[in-house]
């Protein structure tokens, strides 16, 4: 851990920070106050902590509140934090989980960066059960998971990761488990198709990309499940929310915007076709997420993040943007 530098001034750009208006299921959001936060005065940001382990390249976290920890994936290693203080270093644990250097050199072999891309950049932790962790890391270009023990803090088993992780570290990614079901969106392979995925139990699915690909070099940034079924009249079925921004291929009025920011929505029931669309989504749908200031002919097409605040129902749950 390093004391952070105090600076006596400091402004952080955070852009645009817009909820998302959303019609239904969604009920309105506009008394909520959409003023957007573009900066963040360093008074602020007094008081907070913050952790710097001996690993570079965080690119994934898991909040659980019940324990008060926050598990961190990095580059080939995982750190597990206290939540009531995370620069407390006498209580923080990391797991290193580096890729060998065989596998390494493999990578180096298939002409991939040894400086970024042959390491084991951990991009996937969520809770798998009561006394297990899931976790995929990329592994010099070579996908694996883990499983690991909670209360021993270590690995207790590895497994194939290339259906479940990117290959490239750079490439966005989201998923989550719920339920003992994984999903999952990225570019996957070395072929970099965007797919949304389950990825266990048994029957897997997928998105269709023949002959009419569903994605379009998609960029995942987000994920959600919102439970529509809970006290729903029309019997409806929990959705699955997976936010991205993409290539456009459809006419606009604004010939600049090749990138366009979506969200796509799959049934949890889900289960795949009988004869068509086998182990292929039955429902999925996706649409536009618009963010603009139309008088001032600002468009924010890429999308950056989501943040789910989830309500006592779906109606009264809030999705929040950063474009
Ligand atoms: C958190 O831990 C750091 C490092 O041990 C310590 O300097 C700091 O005072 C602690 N903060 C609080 C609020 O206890
Ligand atoms: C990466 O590869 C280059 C040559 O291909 C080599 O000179 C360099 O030492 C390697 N770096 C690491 C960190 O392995
Ligand atoms: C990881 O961190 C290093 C050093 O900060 C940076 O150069 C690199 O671009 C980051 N991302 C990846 C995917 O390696
Ligand atoms: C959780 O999953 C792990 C890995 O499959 C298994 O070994 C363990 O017994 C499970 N724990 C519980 C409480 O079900």
């Amino acid at each position: 851990m390093r004391q952070t530098k105090q600076l006596g001034f400091m402004l952080i750009v955070l852009g645009y920070l817009i909820p998302v208006i959303w019609g239904f299921p969604f009920g309105p959001v506009l008394d909520v106050d959409v003023t957007p936060r573009t900066t963040v005065h360093v008074k602020g940001l007094l008081g907070c902590n913050h952790f710097r382990g001996a690993a570079v390249n965080y690119s994934s976290l898991l909040l659980e509140d019940g324990p008060g920890l926050l598990y961190v994936g990095a580059r080939e290693a995982i750190y597990k934090l206290d939540t009531s203080n995370i620069s407390d270093t006498s209580i923080s644990v990391s797991l290193e989980w580096a890729a060998s250097a065989e596998q390494k050199r493999q990578c180096l072999s298939k002409g991939k960066n040894n400086q970024t891309e042959c390491y084991n950049h951990v991009r996937f932790l969520d809770r798998y059960n009561d006394s297990h962790l899931y976790t995929c890391g990329t592994h010099a270009f070579r996908p694996r998971c883990a499983y690991i023990d909670v209360a021993r803090f270590t690995f207790v088993r590895f497994e194939e990761g290339k259906e479940k992780c990117p290959y490239d570290p750079t490439k966005g990614y989201t998923g989550f488990i719920t339920d003992g079901e994984m999903y999952s969106a990225s570019q996957y392979e070395f072929r970099n198709i965007p797919d949304i995925r389950r990825n266990f139990p048994f029957p897997n699915l997928r998105t269709e990309d023949s002959p009419t690909s569903w994605l379009l070099e998609s960029n995942f940034v987000g994920s959600a499940l919102l439970r529509e079924s809970i006290n729903s009249s029309i019997g409806d079925d929990d959705k699955l929310y997976f936010f991205f921004t993409e290539r456009n291929i459809e006419p606009t009025a604004y010939s600049s915007q090749t990138n366009v920011a979506r969200v796509a929505r799959v049934c949890k029931g889900d289960i795949g076709g009988q004869r068509s669309l086998q182990r292929k989504w039955t429902s999925f749908l996706k649409a536009r997420l618009v963010c603009a200031i139309p008088d001032y002919e600002l468009y924010f097409n890429v999308l950056r993040s989501v943040f789910v605040v989830e309500g006592s129902s779906v109606h009264d749950s809030v999705l929040y943007g950063v474009f």
